[in-house]
């Protein structure tokens, strides 16, 4: 063994010279060819002694072992021969033009610095920095047209590595998990690539000072936990990512003076540590959702929080204590990016979603349903003392019950149901209804898991409502009973009122304008409390607002009409071809005649468009809006559940949208709309929106406007339609988003800050309709030069120079001068409803006043009715008495069953249709 080996050392050290001679004349190949490839020739290289060249030195051999060439405006390609220079330690091109691809270092083991930055290399070699094991400084940031490339994870060879600069390198994909191969590393630069992902787990181990990961394309992800264990980071650059979660504990980050995590997602308070940081000078928070108090730094520190984070206060100081306790919960929840966009202020009774309060601002009700949560359940919840109603289920939540929930004195339900919540249940009180089932781990009163049992005190059929409604149980029903009469009397005198008002109406034939509010509003945002998830929370604070319980009667309820798919099959003719109205994005709309002649619309919902809503909160949902009735509001007259399908059915309108008489009446044959037929149309959406607002105001009812919304019935009258509900249930939510997609032209600026739909929302949108009926032009043109393309933003331009009205106006109305005046008046209002700040925008009620007059002032002219062309008066009185009179005999005291609800429909009014892509316009 021994002499084999030496025998080997003596030839090896007999070639060795011959070797070395080798690789000099191999230098010497390779510095040629460089030499040639550069433009210009660089100073001072000429001849073949290129140990002799300027910037090149040679060791004691011949060997090259250092090549410095920077900022000479070189431009060419570098020989890919370069790795044959095998003593080099140092290679210095940066800030030249050199162009193509970059030359592979691979197995340069001697080099110790490579700067290859700001160039025009254009693609890197796999493998390029293989075998580096020497190397301690790689730059290669500023290059920008590199095609992408992935993050080089060959450097793990290369253990000695201090500074690794790759920024503006076009560089993709994750950061590999390898940090632990550096144990130098103390300079990470990789600012402005398109690298995704999460900071991998190895970095927090790392002794990094300097880590720029700041502006990727897509953005960084996850969270920033590991940055509290970089206990020698000075600098961190995260600016511009898409990182979510709190800002961690720095606290042990002593040495950290610069701190840039603007442009994220992070949510959650700033840590007292952070402000406390003894060196910090330079912290940037901006377009964070960041939470609780506005954070307070020394006067040492260059802070920028912007406006756009979701502190509970623009001042120093805390944060309210509901706010603060439901901080405490989102904490628990890991500070969910929902919560930190939608808790704003520091009122967590002003239209916090999924929190509901008394009238006295107290929280009564958090329902967390079905949001994909995960973490664990604050103790904190113990602190809301008016609690009554905690919905926690279809979640993933972990961990235990908290002991401290069963202080709570109001509790009534705790839905905990569907998550992987382990431990035991704690002893509630007997009032308390408990769900846990779905929870695999659970253990109940010290038995065994319960598996996906129900368990807690409870049973699953009864609602333990407390107090005041157990015992009220059984006279809740005689007390619905004498409302139930009440009310029945009530509509059988509206009825015949409404008869001698028709009556009336026939004989003097067109002396009145319209119907004294024929709605009957209060009673209809009663809804039944079945505790159906999502729903209860809305429904316990309606419950609680009204000072009788009449939930449990079938008050004027149109709600709950069941049909069958038999008779939609009948009436629709097997949903035939021939029938179709229209396709909208919920589904197809088809034209149904029943028996006598009456057309109803049936829309087919696709099943997207009900998502995951269960079927308990569609019937939930049908219930509400089928009590919604407005003369202006198109009426939802039932539902079908055929299997997964699911159907509607509303009026019919026979005269198709806004949209087609507005925008395509040509192409449907129709007279354009008169003016005064159009501030008719306004005026009735206002008034139909106004009455929405109503409702919202104590409920949860919401809707978006476009012309395809509004819909016109026989006399060219509108209504509108496609309302849905909202607030506190979780897949109203996902309804209304999915309306108001596509809807671009009609949304004010701040829903998409925001994403919440307000009354101010509405009142923007009614002001873009406004505008459409001026111009005859749609909120959103896209086939105009982009500076006419939207509506609102070319049609304020010219409301600032009031002149320039006549040109706008839509060329079919060719105004006289009432009519323009007219005009003027609504382009005005229409200007006032699009205000930038919602603030400044008028509620409906006020468009509903300027309208009016203006409607009014035609009446006189109006009393023949042929010369108007339009029938203002006659159907609408009739079709509501015939649906008034229906409901007095057949629905005021009990369930409509399927096989009657065939007999009922067709008294209901007619008229309906979503969205149309043809109507016959009479
Ligand atoms: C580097 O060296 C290894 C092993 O000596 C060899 O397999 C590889 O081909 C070399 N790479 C290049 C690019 O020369
Ligand atoms: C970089 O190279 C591309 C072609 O690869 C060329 O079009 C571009 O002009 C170059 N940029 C500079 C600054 O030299
Ligand atoms: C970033 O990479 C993703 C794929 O990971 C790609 O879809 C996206 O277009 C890239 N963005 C840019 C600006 O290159
Ligand atoms: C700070 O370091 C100490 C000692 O290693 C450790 O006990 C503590 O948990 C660390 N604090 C944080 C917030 O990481
Ligand atoms: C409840 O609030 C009080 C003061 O507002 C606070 O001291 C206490 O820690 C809170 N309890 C929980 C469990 O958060
Ligand atoms: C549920 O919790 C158990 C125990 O904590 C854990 O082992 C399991 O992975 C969890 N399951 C899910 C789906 O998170
Ligand atoms: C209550 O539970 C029983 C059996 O556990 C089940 O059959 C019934 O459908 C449940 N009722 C409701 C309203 O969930």
């Amino acid at each position: 063994m021994r002499s084999h080996c030496r025998r080997k050392f003596l030839i090896l050290s007999l070639l060795l010279p011959l070797l070395l001679c080798l690789s000099s004349a191999d230098d010497a190949a390779v510095m040629t060819k460089l030499l040639a490839a550069l433009s210009p020739t660089p100073s001072g290289w000429s001849g073949s002694a290129y140990c002799e060249w300027s910037g090149v030195v040679c060791d004691s051999s011949g060997r090259v072992s250092s090549i410095t060439l920077s900022s000479q405006s070189l431009s060419g390609t570098i020989p890919s021969n370069l790795n044959s220079l095998s003593q080099i330690t140092l290679l210095s091109l940066q800030n030249n033009r050199f162009s193509g691809t970059l030359p592979s270092l691979a197995n340069l083991t001697l080099l110790r610095e490579a700067y290859l930055d700001s160039n025009n290399f254009t693609s890197v070699p796999d493998g390029a920095f293989a075998g580096l094991s020497s190397l301690q400084t790689l730059s290669l940031s500023g290059n920008l047209n590199l095609s992408p490339w992935p993050f080089p994870s060959e450097l793990t060879q290369s253990p000695s590595l201090v500074t690794f600069y790759a920024s503006y390198a076009n560089l993709v994909g994750s950061i590999p998990d390898i940090f632990g191969s550096f144990p130098n590393l103390q300079n990470l630069r990789l600012s402005y690539n398109n690298l995704t992902g999460s900071l991998p787990s190895s970095l927090g181990m790392s002794e990094i000072q300097n880590l720029w990961l700041n502006n990727q394309a897509t953005g960084l992800s996850g969270r920033l936990d590991l940055l509290a264990t970089m206990i020698q980071i000075s600098q961190v650059w995260l600016h511009a990512n898409a990182f979510t979660g709190p800002i961690p504990d720095l606290s042990n980050c002593t040495s950290l003076f610069d701190l840039q995590l603007r442009d994220n997602q992070l949510t959650g308070p700033v840590p007292t540590s952070v402000m406390s940081l003894s060196n910090l000078r330079n912290i940037s928070l901006q377009n964070n959702k960041l939470q609780g108090p506005l954070p307070v730094f020394p006067k040492t520190v260059k802070v920028q929080l912007g406006t756009t984070n979701s502190f509970c206060l623009s001042t120093p100081g805390p944060c309210d204590s509901q706010v603060s306790t439901l901080l405490k919960v989102a904490g628990a929840l890991q500070y969910p990016i929902t919560l930190a966009e939608s808790w704003e202020g520091n009122d967590a009774c002003n239209q916090w979603p999924f929190i509901t309060c008394d009238s006295s601002g107290r929280v009564i009700a958090v329902n967390f349903a079905k949001q994909h949560f995960t973490g664990t359940i604050s103790p904190a919840f113990s602190n809301l003392t008016s609690l009554r109603s905690l919905y926690l289920n279809d979640n993933n939540l972990s961990g235990i019950i908290p002991e401290s929930l069963t202080t709570l004195p109001q509790l009534q339900t705790l839905d905990i149901s569907n998550n992987n919540l382990t431990g035991l249940v704690p002893k509630f009180g007997s009032s308390v209804k408990v769900v846990t089932k779905g929870n695999l781990y659970i253990l109940t009163n010290g038995s065994t898991p319960s598996a996906g049992g129900n368990s807690g005190s409870g049973s699953n059929s009864t609602i333990q409502s407390g107090s005041t409604s157990g015992e009220s149980k059984s006279s809740s029903v005689s007390i619905g009973m004498i409302v139930g009469l009440v009310i029945a009397a009530v509509v059988s005198v509206l009825v015949v009122l409404l008869l001698l008002y028709n009556c009336y109406v026939r004989r003097r034939h067109r002396k009145f304008g319209r119907v004294q509010n024929p709605e009957s509003g209060k009673e209809m945002t009663n809804v039944k409390d079945g505790g159906l998830n999502g729903y209860a929370g809305a429904a316990s604070e309606m419950q609680s607002q009204s000072s009788t319980d009449q939930s449990e009667i079938p008050v004027f309820d149109g709600g709950n009409v069941a049909i069958s798919i038999q008779v939609l099959r009948q009436v629709t003719n097997n949903f035939s071809e021939d029938n179709i109205l229209g396709k909208g994005g919920f589904g197809v709309v088809y034209r149904g005649e029943l028996q006598d002649g009456t057309k109803i619309a049936v829309k087919r919902m696709e099943a997207s468009a009900t998502g995951t809503k269960g079927m308990s909160e569609f019937q939930a949902e049908i219930a509400v809006l089928t009590k919604v009735r407005h003369r202006h509001l198109v009426a939802l007259l039932g539902y079908c559940i055929n299997g997964n399908e699911r159907l509607l059915v509303y009026e019919y309108m026979p005269q198709g949208t806004l949209g087609q008489h507005l925008f395509e009446w040509s192409e449907h044959g129709c007279p354009p709309l008169s003016w005064k037929q159009r501030v008719t149309i306004a005026l009735d959406v206002a008034r139909g929106v106004e009455y929405l607002h109503s409702l919202a105001r104590s409920s949860f009812i919401h809707r978006d406007l476009k012309p395809s919304n509004i819909l016109l019935g026989n006399d060219m009258r509108a209504k509108v339609a496609d309302f849905g509900l909202v607030k506190n249930a979780p897949d109203g939510k996902y309804s209304l988003e999915t309306r108001l997609a596509g809807t671009f032209g009609y949304l004010a600026p701040e829903y998409a800050a925001t994403g919440r739909v307000t009354t101010k929302i509405d009142v923007y949108a009614f002001g873009v309709i406004l505008m459409e009926l001026i111009t005859g032009r749609k909120a959103l043109e896209e086939t105009l030069p982009e500076e006419r393309s939207h509506l609102v933003t070319w049609f304020r331009r010219i409301l600032i120079s009031k002149g320039n009205i006549l040109n706008a106006i839509d060329a079919v109305l060719n105004p006289d001068e009432e009519t323009y005046d007219s005009i003027c008046r609504v382009a005005e209002l229409a200007g006032h409803c699009t205000a930038r700040e919602p603030h400044q925008r008028p509620d409906m009620g006020h468009a509903v006043n300027v309208l009016g007059p203006l409607v009014e002032q035609w009446k006189p002219s109006c009393q023949v009715e042929e010369n108007c062309g339009i029938d203002l008066h006659t159907s609408l009185p009739q079709a509501l008495l015939r649906w008034q009179a229906d409901e007095s005999t057949s629905r005021a005291f009990g369930d409509v069953s399927s096989s009657r609800t065939e007999a009922s429909i067709p008294s209901k009014p007619s008229g309906f249709t979503d969205t149309f892509s043809s109507t016959d316009c009479r």
